[in-house]
């Protein structure tokens, strides 16, 4: 821990970022308006499943202001070595313009590149694919075995569950089924290619610049540093920019290819194809307890959907395994391959969908039992983590449903469902936990003091929406004892030092961590230069009693012995000081760490029309020390709003009769809009977790989505006495 006074750090200061994104100077991908840049647009496939036979490009190329159209009877050979590249399933990604197969709906069959994008697009209407086409499967409840990556299971077991449901004194055998989701970021997907000679630039929407770059690296056989990638600003992404998705290496061929700068921006339809999305889930859970509401085995067995290319994996095994306190527990998972493209993580991935099942499940237990389901989670409550015997750095759930239901007021509830009403409505409450991993990865960071006392700090991390660049400002500035306006983050260009992806919530504590390391160093090659130098007021003092206040360097607890880093630079004729730090994780971690969550939901269902709305939700959290307040809970109200999509509305449809996504568009496809939401309010328990990390933070954007569903599907069993354990609950489900 630093010894500098903390003044930004725990601020609820507004984004740094927020003017440049308010008067629309902030540059997205697709705002890169490149010397020279042509437009390129996709040809999606329109069978789910089958062979091209045949494609006509003529009408398409007579079309003036149109430079090339690319399909897989002219593409070059790309090399996609198979070297680990980026994060990317076990299988073979999805090569473009490499073979005549069509692997799903909507996949790439062709690009048009043109001078403009309205020539683009037209001529990419007037390209004739044929295809022999045959019956996709897309459906997980209903999948016939047919090649492709083999199903697999990875089992976990303890105890003997079987035995112990078998003779468990309550017992409940219960299928969850989720549908699949769409991330739908506010902004599409984009990509702007530049090759020079055998270098190319990439300013591209990624939540991990370095993976974007070694996947291109890989894809086109160039060495990882002729390739530069560019993310500056990226407007929503929820996960679906973790990966390169074929697009990027469309944008870099087209460029190489027509030898000049090329843009390609998806279209909303466009996100539905490629970009990945939330499996669809069929979870079975069975409980057994004993009456007096002790858990004595639970039995998970998931099944979910990939493509037939590649075997997407998500974490869903954890909270099954660690979240309650059960001797004899077991799960499987089945990957059911199907005809459709590769999913990918969706906030909360993997335990977004397991808790709706388990914390649904754990809810149709208290009512069995008539043990409110506060109470029953109490008593469950695990001494340490049974998945591995560790000790929990801190778990605070307990205290965040004391706290929550007090805020709430938990106790004024009437247990029997349906024992509320307001004239057609019918009134419920529910509660459910939330519990996300907490992720470390490697990270570095450069900071550079300049001799007019200001500061520029960069690492390779991004900023989604999050608000990295005002949460980084922070640390850097007490770490630096500078004013937040005097320190400026950069990130977002693979050239700067390396970061992990922006991803399973690992962001502030790994980068956070490397940002304080590095600025540390920093701050004490100033002091170290003070005390050494003769002339300096400080020359002599003990380098450790120096602490840093508003760029002026003094001895704690004598504010008048000191200097500037001002005089300090000029007088020693230094232009600027600098420093590289880092964060590495230790290679085991000691301790069991998670953050977690008591999430508590009031909705109203209309008696007749079976129409939920949510009322009012309140979320707890224990996610360690908070850096940024006012960014934590913008991050817990879109969590919730999140998590209300996920269990009211948000639901990807396909034809399974020829795989085509019937609501590609944000019409169709319900998301939460203003009119959705209620009065939401989040309060984060004050604390830190230096077990966990050098900065005491712990996670938090996963976090605060997880639990939010299955609270909601608790208030409306409770409103209605009906359970639905299909997401999303529809009006037809409570009918
Ligand atoms: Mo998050 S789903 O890892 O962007």
């Amino acid at each position: 821990m630093s010894q500098q006074p903390q003044s930004a750090v725990g601020a609820p200061l507004s984004r740094v970022d927020g003017r440049l994104k308010v008067t629309g100077q902030a540059k997205y991908a697709a705002d890169h308006d490149i010397e020279g840049v042509v437009h390129a647009v996709v040809v999606d496939s329109s069978v789910g499943r089958g062979r091209i036979t045949g494609i006509d490009t003529r009408d398409a190329e007579a079309q003036p202001g149109v430079l090339k159209v690319i399909t897989h009877l002219n593409a070059p050979r790309l090399a996609y070595h198979d070297t680990p590249a980026g994060i990317r399933p076990p299988g073979q990604r999805l090569r473009v313009f490499q073979d005549d197969a069509v692997r799903f709906f909507g996949q790439p069959v062709a690009v048009v590149v043109a001078t403009t994008l309205e020539v683009a697009q037209h001529a990419a209407d007037l390209v004739r694919v044929s295809y022999d086409a045959e019956q996709s499967a897309t459906d997980l409840n209903d999948s016939p075995a047919q090649d492709g990556p083999r199903p697999f299971t990875q089992p976990y077991s303890r105890g003997d569950a079987q035995q112990a449901l078998a003779s468990a004194e309550v017992r409940k055998d219960l299928t969850f089924r989720t549908s699949r989701n769409h991330h739908n970021p506010m902004e599409t997907h984009a990509t702007v290619a530049r090759w020079n000679g055998d270098k190319v630039t990439l300013w591209d929407k990624t939540q991990h610049v370095l993976g974007t770059r070694n996947e291109i690296a890989s894809v086109f056989g160039v060495p990882p540093e002729n390739v530069r990638v560019l993310s500056p600003f990226i407007g929503g992404a929820f996960g679906n920019s973790l990966r390169t998705w074929p697009h990027v290496t469309i944008a870099a061929l087209a460029a190489r290819e027509v030898g000049r700068p090329v843009k390609i921006s998806l279209t909303r339809r466009q996100m539905y194809f490629t970009v990945g999305y939330r499996p669809a889930y069929e979870y079975k859970l069975s409980l057994g307890s004993t009456r007096r509401g002790r858990l004595t085995a639970m039995t998970h067995e998931m099944k979910y959907e990939t493509s037939r290319y590649e075997q997407f994996w998500e974490a869903n095994r954890a909270l099954g395994q660690m979240l309650y306190a059960v001797p004899h527990v077991s799960q499987t998972i089945q990957i059911v391959p199907l005809d459709v493209s590769t999913p990918l993580w969706m906030r909360g991935p993997g335990y977004s969908n397991a808790a709706f099942a388990i914390e649904s499940a754990v809810d149709e237990l208290a009512h069995e039992l008539g043990i409110d389901p506060i109470e029953l989670r109490l008593r469950n409550e695990p001494a340490a983590d049974e998945s591995t015997g560790q000790q929990f750095s801190t778990r605070r759930l307990t205290e965040c449903y004391r706290v929550g239901a007090r805020e709430f007021g938990w106790s004024r509830r009437n247990p029997r469902p349906r024992s509320t009403r307001d004239g057609d409505w019918l009134i419920g409450t529910g509660v459910a936990t939330g519990c996300y991993d907490v992720v470390r990865g490697q990270a570095q960071a450069h900071a550079r003091l300049d001799a007019d006392g200001t500061a520029v700090v960069q690492s390779a991390t991004h900023d989604t929406g999050t608000g990295t660049y005002t949460s980084m400002t922070q640390v850097a500035a007490d770490a630096l004892g500078l004013a937040v306006r005097q320190v400026t983050f950069r990130l977002g260009d693979s050239a700067m030092p390396p970061a992990p992806p922006q991803g399973a919530s690992q962001t502030m504590l790994s980068v956070g961590s490397a940002v304080q390391d590095t600025c540390d160093k920093l701050r004490q090659q100033a002091i170290t230069l003070a005390v050494e130098d003769e002339r300096s007021p400080l020359h002599g003092a003990d380098a450790g009693d120096i602490v840093v206040r508003g760029g002026r360097l003094h001895v704690k607890g004598n504010p008048t012995r000191g200097e500037t880093y001002r005089q300090l630079l000029a007088r020693n004729n230094r232009t600027h000081l600098e420093a590289r730090g880092s964060y590495t994780p230790e290679a085991e971690s000691r301790f069991s760490m998670y953050g977690y969550a008591a999430m508590f939901a009031e909705v109203a269902v209309d008696a007749r029309l079976g129409m939920v709305r949510v009322r009012r939700m309140l979320g707890v959290y224990d996610a360690g020390r908070i850096i940024s307040p006012k960014l934590a809970e913008s991050q817990a109200i879109g969590g919730m709003v999140g998590g209300v999509g996920a269990a009211l509305l948000e639901h990807t449809v396909t034809d399974h009769r020829d795989g085509r996504i019937v609501n590609a568009d944000l019409a169709d496809y319900l998301v939460p809009v203003n009119a959705d939401i209620p009065d939401l309010k989040a309060v984060y328990l004050e604390g830190e977790d230096y077990r966990a990390d050098p900065i005491g933070v712990k996670s938090l954007g996963e976090l605060v989505q997880i639990g939010v569903a299955p609270a909601i599907a608790n208030a409306v069993f409770h409103a209605t006495g009906r359970r639905v354990r299909e997401l999303p609950i529809t009006a037809e489900a409570l009918l």
